[in-house]
């Protein structure tokens, strides 16, 4: 394959909060990456997402490119590589938008660790499948496995009896890998979503789905899942909401055990029950790079091995259907269509289903 020395790629401008299709040099490999023709991109999904691309366009540094999720086609490989990625292979992943001149996703081409990708098997899932397997899927494997965060087991291992975690906010796209990583473990799982996404966190393996917005949902959760011991974890992948407190509250009066969150803690569920702690976690330490969201967050070996040993697993749990990409709305336009979505997302009418473009 021909590789050009330029691509087209979105890159935040000099006034913030505005960024452009523009022509780049094509990345420079490290030894141990490889270089992506990128073929479908993921945007990150509603109302409170736009307010986090926004928030990447505010503190992303001008001349960086933007867009995390992508699958594509392997162009090249760094010279010392010693993994099995090779070039041709169809590969997916997460890179940090906003953040690099160097690394993004919405561009033709993309550079990302060779152990940070994983390999779609062949006759699995198309490039605008494979792309919804980014921030959402990864910050679910590192909120529920990472031995610092709930530290469960991870498939193929199985947990033994009874065994029940809590999702709040089943429907978001971290939400959706989560009921599937924790069903493919042999998790019961308690979560929460609109009714009109009842069946879908069913089919994905949700034992028991309530509405969030109901006043019972609470009384619901416990009644469901003290007969078999009451929750031994909890994620909440919701920030603009009361999820924290209410995945508190599904311990019990009596509960003892640790909420994950994609947020800081709230003070009123810090508050509540200190027998339960809370941690955020942020899925950027997976990537093995240090960053400055406003503070400065250190390059984590740890995080990035967790990750790296994780996905050497995806392909199998994508080839067995254990994990199912996110429903795909695909926008037209490629690269130059980005702008049209995000105003799309602005709206607010996507509901479990990820916004996806060809490039
Ligand atoms: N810490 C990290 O590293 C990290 C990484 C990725 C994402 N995030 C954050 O995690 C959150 C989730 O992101 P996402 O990409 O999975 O998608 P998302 O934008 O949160 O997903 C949209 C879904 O949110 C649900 N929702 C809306 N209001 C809700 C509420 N009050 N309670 C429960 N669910 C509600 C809606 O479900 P219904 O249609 O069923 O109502 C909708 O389908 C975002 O805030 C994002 O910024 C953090």
């Amino acid at each position: 394959m021909a590789i050009p020395e330029t691509i087209r790629a979105v890159v935040i401008k000099e006034v913030r909060w505005c960024a452009s299709v523009t022509e780049i040099p094509i990345p420079k490999l490290e030894d141990d990456e490889v270089l992506v023709q990128v073929k479908a991109v993921a945007q990150i999904l509603p109302i409170r997402n736009v307010y986090f691309l926004q928030f990447i366009l505010m503190v992303g540094y001008p001349g960086t490119i933007l867009g995390c999720d992508f699958s594509g086609i392997v162009a090249a490989v760094g010279p010392s590589l010693t993994t099995s990625v090779k070039v041709g292979d169809q590969v997916a992943g997460f890179v940090q938008g906003g953040h690099f001149k160097d690394r993004g996703a919405f561009a033709e081409y993309l550079k990302a660790p060779a152990d940070l990708v994983w390999v779609v098997p062949k006759g699995t899932l198309s490039h605008e499948e494979a792309a919804t397997l980014g921030c959402g899927f990864w910050t679910a494997v590192q909120a529920l496995f990472h031995p610092t965060r709930l530290g469960l087991t991870e498939s193929p291992a199985k947990v033994e009896g009874e065994k029940w975690v809590f999702v709040y906010g089943g429907s978001t796209s971290v939400g959706l890998f989560a009921i599937q990583l924790l069903a493919a473990a042999g998790y019961k799982v308690a979560t929460v979503s609109s009714p009109r996404n009842f069946e879908l966190v069913k089919s994905l393996g949700a034992t028991v789905v309530f509405d969030y917005k109901s006043p019972n949902a609470l009384d619901q959760i416990i009644a469901a899942t003290t007969p078999g011991g009451g929750i031994i974890g909890a994620l909440n992948t919701q920030g603009a909401s009361d999820g924290q407190l209410l995945a508190v509250k599904a311990f019990g009066p009596e509960g003892k055990g640790k909420v994950v969150t994609i947020l800081g803690p709230k003070d009123e569920a810090v508050a509540y029950n200190p027998n339960v702690t809370i941690q955020p976690t942020l899925i950027y330490t997976a990537l093995g790079r240090e960053f400055n969201f406003g503070e400065v967050f250190p390059a984590s070996k740890e995080d990035k091995d967790h990750m790296a040993a994780f996905l050497t697993k995806v392909p199998e749990l994508v080839k067995s259907g254990a994990i199912k990409p996110n429903r795909v709305k695909l926008w037209e336009g490629g690269l130059d269509g980005i702008e049209g979505g995000l105003a799309y997302m602005k709206e607010g009418k996507l509901s479990a289903e990820k916004l996806v473009y060809k490039i």
